[in-house]
């Protein structure tokens, strides 16, 4: 189906009225639709796609051997090959890092990160609202508090204007998470960590390969935070690597993870052991991370012309808010496509409904992260004893009076979310996409 001329100013007129013609007929025809086709699928009509998305994680036949190998052997912890330190070292080339570390999982890459820059109680971190319960979590086991800065609705990201008003005598870091796969803004973020003195830990979990003035994201920061769950660019079921610059740091995230054994600088010099956990990435895990790298650039570049295309077909209709990328952005990573929908363009239909029709046209959607903040965890971790042992009660009070942020309770109403798989198909696949977006707007008297 091909919608491309329905113009933007068939949309405004459409919607303003003020071209006489067009606005007697009111709505444009879904364009080349016939009757039946241009029928909404929720009201019996054909939807615009039956067939399936790409599906996700991918692989051949070369990635078996590698694994098949690792089983055989027997070695299957990192102490006895070198499959986990060949991955860690093919990620740091790949990313322009100096070193990497892999983990079990990011949030074990995040908690690893916290530890190791001294994060702990009695501390404050600054971090988005608008993300996945992880990013909460590990501040939370951290005993650190979470401090939110309310979200950039027009980005999905940390709004670096509200960032300032949240530091107090408490903070110790930021950690901006480039959510959705779409970057921060790390000129922004890193000028106000120097003005106060703060360190930077980059959630950089949906965001592998993604850049920021060339540079790529989790580089930036004092340290950069992968996953490589089973949803993820970069696929291995469950993983995560801590990514620096800094030879000392990155010996003391060795070391943490490895039970505290001594590495690099890191040293035992009294004879006790060292503070640490065990976090190691297994071997068959890692032979699985060599072999889904190789596919990581080509499927960033698809992702990204078709996320192009896709904000050229939608940006024009009414009611559709393509996100937006700060100017510093040289790449997304579009772990996920994101957009809003304004529901008076749509004969107030709620967002729920247009989700409901947008997937039965066969484009799956959701609406994403709700106000996280304002669950029950809050409330839980408020009262728990490292909170309540580790902070004056006033400061706890206030916490909770500044639990107040209605930009991403506003982001949290009106967004749509897409999946990467769908990104990753043919242009005529993502034009699919536009098209039922289309193909609503135009019925959308029939949707209240
Ligand atoms: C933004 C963000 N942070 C942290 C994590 C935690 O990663 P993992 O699931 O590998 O523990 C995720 C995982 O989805 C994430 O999306």
């Amino acid at each position: 189906m091909n919608s491309n001329n329905l113009t933007r100013r068939k949309f405004l007129a459409a919607t303003t009225g003020t071209i006489a013609s067009v606005a007697a007929s009111r709505v444009p025809v879904f364009a080349n639709a016939g009757k039946e086709a241009g029928k909404l699928a929720i009201h019996g009509g054909k939807p615009v796609r039956a067939k399936a998305w790409p599906a996700w994680p991918q692989w051949d036949k070369s990635a078996e051997e590698p694994v098949l190998a690792i089983l055989r052997s027997g070695n299957w912890y990192r102490g006895q090959g070198n499959t986990v330190t060949q991955f860690e070292k093919a990620y740091a080339e790949l990313l322009g890092a100096k070193r990497c570390v892999c983990t079990v999982n990011g949030t074990n890459a995040l908690l690893t990160a916290l530890h190791v820059l001294d994060i702990g109680v009695g501390d404050e971190v600054i971090v988005s609202p608008y993300t996945f319960i992880a990013t909460y979590n590990v501040v939370i086991g951290s005993s650190a508090l979470p401090v939110f800065a309310d979200t950039d609705p027009e980005t999905f990201q940390i709004n670096p204007d509200k960032i300032e008003e949240r530091i107090t005598e408490r903070t110790k870091a930021i950690l901006p998470v480039h959510i959705l796969g779409l970057p921060a803004n790390m000129d922004r973020i890193m000028a106000i960590a120097k003005k106060h003195n703060l360190v930077v830990i980059e959630d950089a979990c949906q965001a592998w390969m993604a850049e920021w003035r060339g540079r790529k994201i989790g580089t930036i920061g004092n340290l950069g935070c992968f996953s490589f769950q089973n949803s993820k660019h970069l696929p291995i079921g469950e993983g995560g690597a801590v990514i620096g610059n800094d030879d000392e740091l990155m010996d003391r995230v060795m070391s943490f993870h490895n039970c505290g054994r001594p590495y690099g600088s890191v040293k035992r010099t009294s004879g006790y052991p060292i503070i640490g956990t065990n976090r190691r990435m297994t071997e068959y895990q890692a032979a699985i991370g060599l072999s889904q790298i190789k596919r990581l650039e080509k499927d960033t570049q698809r992702r990204n012309e078709n996320a192009e295309y896709l904000t050229s077909r939608i940006k024009d209709i009414p009611g559709i808010i393509p996100h937006k990328l700060y100017e510093g952005v040289t790449r997304a990573a579009y772990h996920l496509y994101p957009f809003r929908y304004k529901k008076e363009h749509f004969n107030n239909a709620p967002r729920s409904k247009f989700l409901a029709t947008l997937s039965a046209e066969g484009v799956p959607c959701s609406g994403g992260y709700g106000p996280q903040y304002r669950d029950g965890l809050i409330e839980d971790f408020l009262n728990s004893k490292n909170f309540t042992r580790g902070f004056p009660k006033a400061r706890l009070d206030k916490y909770r009076q500044e639990l107040n942020y209605p930009d991403n309770d506003q982001l949290c109403e009106e967004a749509v979310w897409l999946t990467q798989n769908m990104l990753l198909g043919s242009r005529g696949d993502t034009g699919d996409i536009a098209d039922a977006i289309l193909k609503i707007y135009e019925n959308r008297d029939k949707l209240a």
